[in-house]
């Protein structure tokens, strides 16, 4: 035979296995499909996510730095074995409803560095085996209440470096079981019942905030959290009521804040909270004494903190915050003064108590109070103001 002969079947026998190849290992020209359960198809140029055209076998995807501003939903159907997505750097603005479904394997989704705004509701909605969903870095202004429903068991939810002012009534309605809860800084305003549903956190961070008020009702509806840290934040006024509603705390971690005042804390047992750590704060006004409940917590640790230290230190004293025997911490000891400015930053026990004078206004307040009942003050104006803004707007939402 003739060498040409032998050529032309070499020819035929490697195009037929290449194609057979091609056959199993469908690859879009755009990607590079490592194996059978790898492909990257970054920097692709890509305009359409090219779901049909990928192995159903793929369990780890990066589709990075694509064009996709709006991910379908069920977008990714029919990749039932995929368990790590990557969407990062795309210019997703719209991720609709049910985009992720039919992913039962699915453990982790990275949408960072996007300019995605708004986290529709349902988006991430019915992910049963995730484990980790990744959001920061993008431009989320906004959380839309269930977004997260039905997902379960997630480790780690991570919202850091995002412009979220707010975070709005049942946002992360439906998400169980989420160990740890990363909220942005910069928060300005945390909507009543803006936690309600969530059930069962390991950690729920709220940090970098500047709000007006700790609003009624922040925490309604929230419950069984191993720690609530607030921190480094500016929590304005702490209405009252501002922590009803929520049960089963390990501990409720209030650490370096600014807090202008307490217009009204009432744990109680039916909280359920186990301790309580008052730590590193800076309190601008001293709260009356009677409206400050703490019950049936185990251990309350009050140090570093920084009040006033003027006459109305006497009130402060009053305070169960005061109280040492919850944990054999001496409460004088271990907190500073913030005023007046001769004994700013100074510990309280270097003070002379009884040099000290209870207020005259306080004493005309416990007269008026024995005639009147009660005392209104600006910040029970503020908080009312607030409580009544926010009934009527979900009246008006809802009607
Ligand atoms: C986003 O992707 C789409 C692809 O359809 C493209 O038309 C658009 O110009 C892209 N925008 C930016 C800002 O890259
Ligand atoms: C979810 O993940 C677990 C452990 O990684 C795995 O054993 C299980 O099969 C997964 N569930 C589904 C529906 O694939
Ligand atoms: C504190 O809360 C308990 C239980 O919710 C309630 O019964 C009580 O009246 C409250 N006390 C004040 C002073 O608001
Ligand atoms: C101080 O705390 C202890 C322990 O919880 C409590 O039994 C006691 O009544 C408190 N005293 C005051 C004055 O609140």
């Amino acid at each position: 035979m003739s060498c040409s002969l032998w050529l032309l079947i070499c020819c035929y026998c490697c195009i037929s296995i290449i194609c057979n190849w091609k056959l199993v290992f469908a690859c879009p020209a755009e990607c590079i499909c490592l194996s059978q359960t790898q492909v990257l198809c970054n920097t692709g140029g890509l305009r359409e996510i090219p779901a049909r055209l990928l192995p159903v076998t793929v369990e780890n995807l990066a589709l990075t730095k694509n064009h996709f501003p709006v991910i379908k939903s069920d977008a990714f159907g029919g990749l039932r074995a995929l368990k790590k997505l990557s969407l990062d750097g795309n210019n997703i603005t719209t991720i609709k409803p049910f985009a992720f479904r039919g992913l039962p394997r699915l453990r982790e989704l990275s949408i960072q560095h996007t300019p995605l705004a708004t986290v529709a509701q349902f988006a991430f909605a019915g992910l049963q085996n995730i484990t980790t969903i990744l959001l920061s870095h993008n431009k989320i202004l906004r959380v839309e209440g269930f977004a997260f429903a039905g997902t379960s068991n997630v480790r780690l939810i991570l919202l850091s470096n995002n412009p979220m002012l707010k975070i709005e009534t049942s946002a992360f309605s439906g998400l169980s079981n989420v160990e740890h809860l990363i909220l942005p800084s910069g928060v300005r305003t945390v909507e009543p019942d803006a936690f309600t549903g969530l059930d069962t956190v390991g950690l729920l961070k709220l940090a970098y905030m500047d709000l007006v008020s700790l609003a009624p009702f922040t925490f309604r509806g929230l419950t069984s959290v191993q720690m609530l840290s607030l921190q480094e934040s500016d929590l304005g006024v702490i209405c009252s009521n501002a922590f009803d509603g929520l049960s089963h705390v390990g501990m409720l971690s209030i650490l370096n804040n600014k807090i202008d005042a307490i217009q009204e804390l009432n744990i109680t047992a039916g909280h359920f909270i186990r301790q309580i750590k008052f730590q590193g704060n800076h309190l601008l006004e001293t709260p009356e004494p009677e409206t400050i409940i703490i019950d049936g917590v185990e251990n309350l640790i009050v140090v570093n903190n920084h009040f006033p230290c003027g006459c109305h230190i006497h009130t402060l004293l009053e305070t169960p915050l005061a109280n040492g025997t919850y944990s054999g911490i001496d409460f004088l000891a271990k907190n500073f003064c913030i005023s007046p400015l001769e004994v700013n930053g100074r510990p309280m026990s270097d003070l002379d108590l009884y040099a000290i004078g209870r207020c005259q206004e306080q004493v005309t307040r416990e007269n008026l109070e024995a005639s009147s009942g009660r005392t209104i003050n600006f910040y029970t104006v503020l908080c009312s103001i607030l409580i009544t803004f926010y009934l009527s707007v979900t009246t008006l939402l809802s009607s």
